[in-house]
């Protein structure tokens, strides 16, 4: 069964169900609201062409995917958790933003078969996913990636999987075929434990040819 949303059926759907409560628990506010500070930072490379797409890849409600809309971007928003895409929809059909959010388990299903100009994927991790992801870009087009590095299963209720937390150097080895326009390993806020982060951002962009 899909749902209107897009969603499979819960039967087989754990991360669904994981998230899903935890987002039902913690209200469509909790997390980061605000655009990722490495997307902002890095505005001046977003120049759409008319009709230019995008993909957001594990968009949670969407404050990327919403930020590349309201540049003129037409968003395509994917997601595991139906609770989150239904609160993102919800907010692009009251704001009219050109975003196509939709329920997709990234472990079992492909991405769509477009051409986007810009690629986002943030605090997410599935290694299967970056040569999907090189795939879908333009030739031309930017990838923006960062999550989180080894250093954070150090800290307070950071990740216990290192399959979750990427290597040193291991986010710039997998882009190595792109352009890296720019690239950082760093810890975010480490006088203050509660909101330390380490972790690594890349933008990089597809060649021409
Ligand atoms: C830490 S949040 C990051 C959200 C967003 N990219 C951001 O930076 O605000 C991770 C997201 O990945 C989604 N997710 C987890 N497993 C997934 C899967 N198998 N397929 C698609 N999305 C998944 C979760 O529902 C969650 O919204």
């Amino acid at each position: 069964m899909v749902d209107r949303l897009g969603c499979m059926g819960d039967r087989d759907r754990s991360d669904r169900q994981k998230w899903d409560r935890k987002y039902r628990e913690k209200g469509s506010e909790s997390g980061a609201t605000e655009p990722a500070e490495w997307l902002v930072a890095h505005r001046d490379l977003l120049t759409p062409e008319p009709r230019g797409r995008a993909l957001d890849v594990a968009c949670r409600t969407g404050r990327n995917a919403i930020y590349l809309a309201r540049l003129g971007f037409t968003v395509d928003a994917l997601d595991v958790s139906g609770v989150a895409i239904a609160w993102l929809q919800e907010h692009v059909e009251r704001e009219g933003l050109s975003v196509h959010a939709k329920c997709c388990d990234l472990t079992r299903e492909p991405l769509p078969r477009r051409d986007y100009q810009v690629v986002l994927n943030f605090n997410f991790l599935l290694r299967g996913l970056f040569a999907a992801l090189k795939d879908a870009t333009v030739p031309g087009g930017l990838v923006f990636f960062e999550s989180f590095t080894r250093l954070q299963m150090e800290l307070p209720g950071g990740p216990s999987d290192p399959e979750h937390t990427l290597e040193a150097g291991e986010l710039h080895r997998a882009f190595a075929d792109f352009e890296i326009l720019d690239y950082r390993e760093t810890t975010l806020f480490p006088e203050d434990v509660q909101r330390t982060r380490a972790i690594a951002s890349l933008v990089a962009r597809r060649s021409e040819r």
